[in-house]
């Protein structure tokens, strides 16, 4: 285990840095399972069971503040939201029941994998134009960033098709995407708010004018089903329907965006597991549940104690902020023996707590499976030599939840 040079490995913690955080988040486990952190005001849990047990305990931990901006919008960037009329709130993650209950059931009806089944050809045809981009930017001999040519794409191109969106406005709104995902869990200055802040106003009338068109011309997607049921009676409002699209729409790509990537920079660096899913495609679901284990794109997630309460023998008290580093939890050894190193052979690796756990748990869970699993699929067979280049080493956005490579370099033989 790392030395902190004889500190407790909470000090000078920086949550929002993710650049290697393992050593740390291991040292946590075995000498400061859960503590206080001064600077965010969190209580910072990072074992496995007392994760799972706060996921699970719904009624005593509230997850109201799911989607609370870690640092408070500033008030020039609270006016641009004002006067622009965004009036967002979480479509579901931050809902406590029963109005999460009731949400949850209407929207979980359009997200079966029925759905996700039907759209598994033009999965699989996004996947193939992106990895022809990716060919052809390598004819140039040079390495290619394999986040900007395929990860950062793909599953935005496959969610547009579930919400029925043109692909002309893939780029928009993966910029609304990114700015969501800043907005909520970074730790931006005021003047980095601003440009974010006119992002959200952008974002929520986009949601709006979407919702018009498909009031006036539905279609076979999914806002057009959550209007379609409302009009059948379903118990959820306008602003409600619009809420779920907010969340779904940034939900459904950046997290896959990020595994992508995330996984990628893995298996280049476990050319073991590569070489076995090249010589035995049918070992790819299993590789897939490892890596959303070993190397996910949601690191940390968070509750509030209604309540006090003891947690893995610490007292909480009332209304605790709690962050649960789901990162740790899942390479926590007394859950995954040899936690620390990759095995696309594990059994359990499928009861990792990257989708979360309990009433809230991912919706889009199927989607994201069904996504790598295509794309680590074909990314196989077409680059067998596909490697990381030379020197390259991954860096990492600040941020407290998603773990996102600024840039994955890839080369290949060509
Ligand atoms: C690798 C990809 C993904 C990861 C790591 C991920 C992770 C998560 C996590 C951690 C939660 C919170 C769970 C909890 O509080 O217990 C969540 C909730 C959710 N996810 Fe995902 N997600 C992914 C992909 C997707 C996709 C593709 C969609 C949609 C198509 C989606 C839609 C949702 C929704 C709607 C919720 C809210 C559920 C609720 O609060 O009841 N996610 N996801």
């Amino acid at each position: 285990m790392k030395d902190f040079n004889g500190e407790r490995p909470s000090e000078g913690f920086d949550p929002f840095d993710l650049n290697k955080p393992h050593a740390r988040w291991e040292a946590f486990r075995q000498e400061q399972p859960i503590f206080f952190h001064e600077e965010t005001g969190y209580w910072v849990v990072s074992r496995y069971d007392d994760i799972k047990a706060i996921f699970d305990d719904w009624k005593t931990f509230s997850s109201e503040n799911a989607q609370k901006p870690m640092r408070p919008m500033c008030a020039e960037g609270r006016k641009v939201l004002e006067e622009g009329g965004f009036t967002a709130y979480s479509g579901l993650t931050a809902r406590v029941p029963p109005d999460h209950t009731r949400i949850r059931k209407v929207a979980q009806s359009c997200f079966g994998p029925r759905r996700f089944r039907s759209i598994e050809p033009q999965i699989e045809d996004i996947v193939r134009r992106h990895l022809d981009a990716l060919e052809a930017a390598g004819k140039a001999g040079q390495p290619v960033d394999f986040w900007d040519v395929v990860a950062y794409p793909v599953p935005a191109y496959v969610l547009f098709t579930l919400m029925g969106i043109p692909d002309e406005d893939v780029p928009k709104i993966k910029q609304y995407g990114a700015s969501r995902g800043r907005m909520t869990w970074s730790d931006l200055s005021d003047e980095e708010q601003i440009p974010v802040a006119h992002d959200m106003v952008a974002y929520w009338k986009y949601i709006h004018d979407l919702l018009d068109m498909r009031r006036s011309n539905p279609g076979d997607d999914f806002p057009s089903d959550l209007l379609r049921l409302q009009s059948e009676g379903a118990d959820i409002t306008d602003e409600e329907i619009a809420g779920v699209l907010y969340s779904t729409l940034f939900a459904g790509h950046e997290t896959t965006s990020t595994f992508m990537g995330n996984y990628v920079l893995t298996l280049m660096d476990n050319r073991d597991a590569w070489e076995a899913i090249k010589a035995d495609p049918s070992k790819i679901p299993n590789a897939v549940e490892e890596m959303l284990r070993y190397m996910p794109s949601v690191v940390g997630w968070r509750r509030r104690a209604r309540t006090a309460v003891t947690v893995g023998g610490v007292d909480l008290p009332a209304g605790a902020e709690v962050l649960m580093i789901t990162g740790s939890a899942n390479r926590d050894e007394s859950h995954f023996p040899q936690g620390e190193k990759l095995d696309i052979t594990r059994d359990n690796a499928r009861t990792h707590l990257s989708f979360g756990y309990g009433i809230h748990y991912c919706l889009g869970f199927q989607l994201a499976k069904m996504e790598a699993a295509v794309l680590l699929r074909q990314l196989s067979e077409r680059f067998p030599t596909l490697r990381l280049a030379q020197n390259f080493e991954a860096e990492y956005n600040r941020n407290i939840t998603f773990r996102v490579p600024k840039s994955v370099m890839v080369e290949w033989d060509q």
